[in-house]
């Protein structure tokens, strides 16, 4: 299936019926999402991150085929981004209620642009309570961006808010010991940045295991359907990696360093890049990109 953009779903819209240690030091302290000083100082950029809209789409719609329900009455698309994933949901799901919420006032202004008969909000997962029962909670590529003790509850939380048969879909990176994400951890300790960086602690937490979500999720649940796709994203070259990344896991990175920091960092981290990912015979990069999918289904 062909990839679809945003102004692909908005016309659909618009037709009659629309509608390991550091590893562990990082996942038990604070984290990026969890410090209010660097949520304030760098919201996302709706720009950045769709410069790689059809690869970062393209899981919402594998996530999708996977999710057991002909016709939900109520949808919310939860860290909607910039309505990406919200136009493949409206596509799908043409009758039913369709909202998007997410913390960044960025993101909300361009879902609300390029969709705008959706009602999107800004709100906070960590806070967020729906304001009716929800047949469908779907979440493309969000809650590795809470820290690792909060979103299980989180997600048990909205579960419980469901009605049975409802569905609570999710797809998350899981690519904590991916080279690209690697190289992030070790370019932060050498370097300039290094202090910096030692003291905001940016790497994101890794994912739950797929036996931790069972076991929290499943008492919750009649089924519980889980799998990885890796996929591999075939890329200009070595500066088209830090361009993809630069939208999602490096923002927390190069956020709190200045100028001449970040453009010393980002050299830095290329140059690793470099030794890492081999250049193919025409010249492309291939970068390996593991999500793991979970379709929950309330009891
Ligand atoms: C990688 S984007 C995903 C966008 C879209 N769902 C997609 O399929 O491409 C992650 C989104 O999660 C949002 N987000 C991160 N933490 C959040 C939180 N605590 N509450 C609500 N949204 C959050 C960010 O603002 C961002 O728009």
């Amino acid at each position: 299936m062909p990839s679809q953009s945003i102004s692909q779903g908005i016309g659909r819209l618009s037709r009659p019926h629309s509608v390991i240690p550091i590893l562990l030091r990082a996942r038990h302290s604070r984290s990026f999402t969890c410090s209010p000083k660097q949520q304030k100082a760098s919201d996302w950029s709706a720009v950045q991150y769709l410069k790689f809209e059809d690869e970062r789409t393209r899981p919402v719609r594998d996530l999708l085929a996977q999710i057991p329900l002909q016709s939900p009455k109520h949808i919310v698309d939860l860290g909607c981004g910039p309505g990406n994933s919200t136009a493949v949901l409206a596509a799908r799901y043409p009758h039913a209620h369709l909202e998007g919420i997410d913390s960044s006032p960025d993101m909300i202004k361009k879902a609300r642009e390029v969709l705008p008969n959706i009602p999107f909000s800004i709100e906070d997962l960590n806070s967020y309570v729906p304001n009716q029962p929800v047949d469908l909670f779907f979440s493309n590529a969000v809650f590795q961006w809470l820290p690792y003790a909060d979103r299980i509850n989180v997600i048990a939380r909205l579960i419980q808010t469901q009605p049975s048969g409802g569905v609570f879909a999710l797809q998350v990176p899981d690519n904590f010991l991916e080279p690209s994400h690697s190289a992030m951890r070790d370019t932060a300790t050498k370097g300039r940045w290094a202090a910096t960086l030692d003291h905001f602690q940016p790497a994101l937490d890794p994912f739950q295991s797929v036996q931790e979500l069972y076991n929290h999720l499943k008492p919750l649940c009649s089924t519980i359907n889980m799998w990885h796709t890796h996929y591999h994203h075939v890329l200009e070259n070595h500066e088209a990696i830090v361009e993809w990344v630069k939208g999602t896991g490096l923002r927390p990175f190069i956020d709190p360093l200045s100028s001449g920091e970040r453009g010393g960092f980002l050299e830095a981290y290329l140059e690793r890049l470099k030794q890492i990912y081999p250049i193919s015979y025409d010249g492309k990069v291939v970068l390996r990109y593991p999500r793991l999918f979970v379709v929950a289904v309330r009891a």
